[in-house]
């Protein structure tokens, strides 16, 4: 998505260690006109398959996931991170590793919010070593969902989460794939949507 990829250019800032700040428009402050566009892109590429839902997990999934979700016209499920204090249902949940954070966390969603009639597209706004969607996928399975897909805002194609999804046979649509960010610069392979 050439928009998006000129705004990483434009407002992203490369961290140390392979880290790419979006903050101003992609994880704390959200620039809600991008996000419908790529919302809407997710939605197109999915458009013939039949989602019944779209989930995610909280926080910076939530804002493409929710646009995706209203131009297919079903709803959005994010899953938590830590239990709500309303969350005394049955639970799906899943441990997530984070490599950046080396820590373990418990995500969560409601048993009654996916099925085993959910044909699903998973959406994060981040794709690095691929825990997150795994952790994700694996909250499908228990409920007896299937995933039809993996929509992702930026994926960081030097680490290892695209290999991992793909070998378990999914679809990633990637609107932004970054090669590589050595020398604090963002450099792109070719975009699936
Ligand atoms: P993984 O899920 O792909 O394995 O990712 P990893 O454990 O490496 O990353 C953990 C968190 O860091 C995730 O968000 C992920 O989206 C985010 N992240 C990974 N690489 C980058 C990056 O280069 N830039 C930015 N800005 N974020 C990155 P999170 O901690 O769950 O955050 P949030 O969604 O609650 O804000």
């Amino acid at each position: 998505m050439k928009e998006l990829m000129e705004r990483i250019e434009n407002d992203g800032h490369v961290l140390g260690e392979g880290v790419l700040k979006v903050d101003s428009f992609v994880t704390h402050q959200v620039d809600p006109v991008l996000m419908e566009k790529i919302g809407k892109q997710f939605a197109a590429c999915f458009a013939d398959r039949q989602i019944t839902k779209v989930v995610t997990i909280e926080a910076s999934g939530i804002a493409p996931a929710l646009f995706a979700a209203q131009h297919l016209g079903v709803p959005m499920v994010f899953a938590r991170k830590s239990k709500s204090l309303t969350m005394n249902e049955e639970l799906l949940t899943a441990d997530v590793y984070s490599f950046t954070k080396q820590t373990t966390s418990t995500i969560s969603i409601s048993r009654k919010f996916l099925s085993a009639e959910d044909n699903v597209l998973i959406v994060d706004d981040f794709l690095a070593n691929g825990q997150a969607a795994k952790g994700l996928i694996e909250l499908c399975r228990q409920a007896g969902a299937h995933v039809d897909g993996i929509g992702i805002v930026i994926e960081k194609s030097f680490q290892d989460g695209r290999q991992l999804l793909e070998e378990m046979g999914l679809k990633v649509v990637s609107l932004a794939r970054i090669d590589s960010l050595s020398d604090g610069k963002v450099t792109f392979l070719k975009e699936d949507a």
